[in-house]
């Protein structure tokens, strides 16, 4: 025959889990603090017909009125660039690389200078072994700029989060560097 306290105790388990999971949710969200920050810089050298040996990227696609060494008028509208640009941890480009950024951009507005990005940064160094991968849209003309951190592997294994890109220089058409601030909200180490 079950006593008393062999029936009250299980439910006073069960009252104390729905009280703490109801605290649980009831809780603020998370403080939007990153668990990890990171600096890099990129260099972009594009293909402009004379500079095959140091260019880093590659125009693959342009519009009727546009060609593949130059970017199109108005606002670079149409066209498609693959890079594999250095990783530096300063604005240096010479500096070592730590990294490659590897991926595309395309220019998707026509009375701005705007694109979107999808790449992924690829380290292996003494530093970092993995990869960040980025995807969103970068309004050129915006002194900041955020994209997403969609994903990762091997030391970035399911991270997530946001990067700010500044264009940090520009050289006419043919050179970029960007910094990208790296700001993971979601760390698994
Ligand atoms: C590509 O377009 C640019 C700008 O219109 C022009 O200056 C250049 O001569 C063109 N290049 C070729 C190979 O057609
Ligand atoms: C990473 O670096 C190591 C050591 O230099 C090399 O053996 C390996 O092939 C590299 N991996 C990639 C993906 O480049
Ligand atoms: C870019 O700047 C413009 C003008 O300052 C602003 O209206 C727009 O919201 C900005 N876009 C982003 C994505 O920050
Ligand atoms: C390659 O391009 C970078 C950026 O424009 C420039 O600083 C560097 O001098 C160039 N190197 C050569 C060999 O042309």
């Amino acid at each position: 025959m079950a006593t008393s306290t062999q029936l009250v105790t299980p439910l006073i388990i069960s009252l104390c889990l729905l009280i703490s999971a109801t605290a649980a949710y009831s809780r603020k969200p998370h403080p939007r603090r990153p668990c990890q920050e990171l600096v890099f810089y990129f260099h972009d050298v594009l293909f402009n017909g004379h500079n095959y040996k140091n260019a880093t990227a590659a125009i693959i696609g342009s519009p009727q009125w546009g060609n593949k060494t130059a970017l199109a008028a108005p606002s670079n509208f149409g066209d498609i660039a693959v890079f594999d640009d250095p990783i530096t941890l300063d604005n240096n480009f010479n500096s070592p690389p730590v990294g490659r950024a590897q991926g595309m951009y395309l220019y998707d507005q026509k009375s701005v200078f705007s694109a979107w990005l999808g790449f992924s940064f690829l380290f292996n160094s003494t530093e970092y072994v993995g990869t960040l991968n980025f995807a969103g849209a970068d309004q050129m003309m915006n002194k900041t700029r955020d994209i997403s951190v969609i994903g990762g592997t091997g030391d970035f294994f399911m991270a997530r989060g946001v990067a700010t890109l500044m264009t940090d220089a520009f050289e006419g058409d043919v050179y970029f560097r960007l910094r990208v601030d790296v700001k993971l909200y979601e760390c698994w180490y």
